[in-house]
């Protein structure tokens, strides 16, 4: 047994999420805790809403509402998205907390006593009218290399040149069209060079990554240059020094170290406050980053060398802050993007499917299934409502549903329950033989983050199981000389049916509870989050957050089945779709 930490991107709480951000950061990270915990590991799985910097600000400005009434909305939407996909966090929690707060701050502290942290003055766009800070996005104007008119204020999007928006020619604001001031104004910059050596060591050790994250993480390493953490903005975590009261820190400077703050908030909340370090400080324990490919730099780059100079691991030196030494990611596992029918997600031109419409009307798992065997793994794939449609039937449905109520509907009508099997013959070891085999073949798969592979080694082994059922052909025994015979064929497919629900729990939990319970199990199987509203460990706003007992449950082995157990006739687990819902949903999609 040992220590994993699942640190799970943070979603901005500027919207509900869409079925695009769970198929990257959500269902992968789920499958991999559920798996590591039926392992045996003991496992912390954390995250909560990003609800600081400018999409924050820019969403409620549009609403007409301010950053914290956004904040508190869609906090509370997204929890109950990640609730209705079954993600089991030991705690989903938010950037807006006391303790987050004071973490960020304590981090803040550290890295500015060791010399990590160095004051700079630039030039800054301010609005004339409102005298606020002007975010770089949305200052637009004519890029000084290629003349293109709609050129941003951090990049031109039609040669690529990253910008300054001081670079820009004839700068406008987007917000009111007003010309942007450039004033003086003072900064904290991470120094990022003096990272450079450890980080390219740490890098150079790591393996089992995927081979483009560690190569784009590697090739960025010799062009480190310091970079801001802080903004003129009034919305964000309060800079702990003199003078800097109207400045926060960048968003993304807070939002990494939420998964250290979430650890520790998750240990106070257990009544041990020093239980986070196990997973933070000890040797062996692992930590694995999950997140999609827009977010690999935060991961691979600037969290670890934030990191690296709390614990005065950098080319300064220094000595650890108040928390001690902190460990370095195991992995980043990022994945790549999903489409929608062809198109990039976009919620404001509608190409969307939200995770809340989504669920009213298909099941948890009939998405979770969808997102193992076709989301974004490697490479950016599509979702389209027609192969939505028939991995849902002819997969899930046919293929692993039928097998399951073919089963226990055939024991139950023919004796009430398990049968007690006779002399097992060699086609009937073979098949108990390939599903035990599973239980390595599909875990070592997923412990490695090849999560595709692994479901679809699970439902290789379904279809082994499906193959043994039309080989034997137990519905043609129907004499009394042939009873013995059934019950042994019937056993031997509810056991190869036990073992690979099993195998199949970390990617469709909810089904999993089921096919357990109609299978004549007791008590949890696969278990489920639940959503408490808590108070503010310092006084703050209560909250909603995630959480769970996850130490109940199934192991990852064999369970063998007892002969004798009473089962019922079943009904269906997994619901087969009319074909009529391709052409209902692209309609939706189109209006
Ligand atoms: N909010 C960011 C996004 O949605 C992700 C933040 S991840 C964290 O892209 F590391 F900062 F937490
Ligand atoms: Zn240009």
């Amino acid at each position: 047994m040992s220590h994993v930490l699942a640190a799970v991107a943070w979603p901005y709480a500027n919207g509900p999420r869409h079925i695009g951000h769970v198929s990257g950061f959500g269902v992968p990270s789920d499958v991999f805790s559920r798996y590591m915990r039926m392992a045996g590991h003991d496992v912390l799985m954390v995250s909560g809403t990003d609800e600081h910097g400018t999409p924050i600000q820019v969403q409620a400005d549009a609403e007409g509402i301010t950053p914290r009434e956004a904040v508190d909305k869609y906090n509370r939407m997204i929890v109950e998205d990640l609730h209705g996909l079954g993600l089991a966090y030991d705690l989903f929690t938010r950037t807006t907390t006391g303790n987050h707060y004071a973490v960020v701050q304590e981090l803040f502290t550290a890295l500015h006593a060791n010399g990590y942290v160095i004051a700079k003055t630039t030039q800054a766009a301010v609005s004339p009218s409102t005298g606020r800070g002007l975010p770089d996005r949305y200052i637009e104007g004519t890029c000084p290399h290629c003349g293109y008119t709609s050129a941003r204020g951090d990049q031109c999007d039609n040669c690529g040149h990253q910008l300054d928006p001081i670079d820009l020619i004839n700068p406008k604001s987007k917000i009111n069209g007003e010309t942007p001031q450039f004033i003086d104004t003072e900064h904290y910059f991470l120094d990022l060079s003096a990272f450079a050596e450890a980080l390219g060591t740490w890098l150079d050790s790591r393996e089992g990554w995927r081979p483009n994250v560690l190569k784009f993480s590697r090739n960025l390493v010799d062009d480190l240059r310091p970079r801001p953490i802080t903004r003129d903005l009034e919305w964000g975590v309060p800079i702990p020094q003199e003078g800097w009261d109207t400045k926060r820190f960048y968003v993304w400077f807070d939002a990494v170290i939420g998964y250290l703050s979430a650890s520790i908030e998750w240990a106070r909340r257990t009544g041990d406050p020093q239980a986070w370090r196990q997973w933070w400080q000890t040797p062996e324990s692992r930590a694995y980053y999950f997140m999609g490919k827009d977010n690999i730099v935060f991961h691979s780059l600037i969290w670890p060398s934030m990191l690296l100079g709390y614990s005065g691991r950098g080319d300064k030196g220094g000595k650890p802050g108040e928390l001690g030494e902190l460990n370095l990611p195991t992995e980043v596992v990022s994945s790549e993007y999903l489409t929608m029918e062809g198109r990039k997600f976009s919620s404001s031109r509608r190409i969307v499917i939200y995770v809340r419409d989504f669920l009213a009307r298909y099941d948890a798992d009939a998405l979770r299934y969808f997102i193992a065997v076709a989301g974004p793994e490697t490479t950016d794939t599509d979702f389209t409502w027609s192969e939505f449609l028939r991995r849902n039937n002819d997969e899930l449905v046919a293929g692993w549903g039928n097998l399951v109520n073919r089963t226990v509907s055939m024991a139950a009508k023919n004796f009430g329950g398990v049968p007690t099997p006779g002399e097992l013959t060699d086609a009937d070891r073979e098949l108990l033989a390939a599903v035990r085999a599973g239980f390595d073949s599909v875990g070592g798969l997923i412990e490695q983050h090849k999560q595709k592979a692994a479901i679809n080694e699970a439902m290789r082994i379904v279809g082994e199981v499906n193959k043994y059922l039309s080989d034997q052909s137990p519905w043609k025994l129907k004499g009394e000389d042939e009873r013995p015979r059934l019950a042994t064929i019937l056993h031997t497919a509810l056991q190869a049916v036990v073992d690979c629900n099993t195998l199949l729990t970390p990617y469709l939990p909810h089904s999993a509870q089921k096919i357990h319970e109609l299978l004549g199990g007791e008590g949890v199987h696969a278990p489920m989050p639940r959503i408490e509203e808590v108070s503010d460990l310092d006084g703050g706003p209560d909250y909603p957050i995630l959480t769970g007992d996850y130490t109940v449950g199934t192991k990852w082995e064999p369970r063998t089945l007892t002969p004798g157990t009473p089962l019922s006739a079943p009904t269906p687990v997994f619901r087969k779709l009319d074909p009529s819902i391709v052409d209902e949903e692209l309609a939706r999609l189109e209006s």
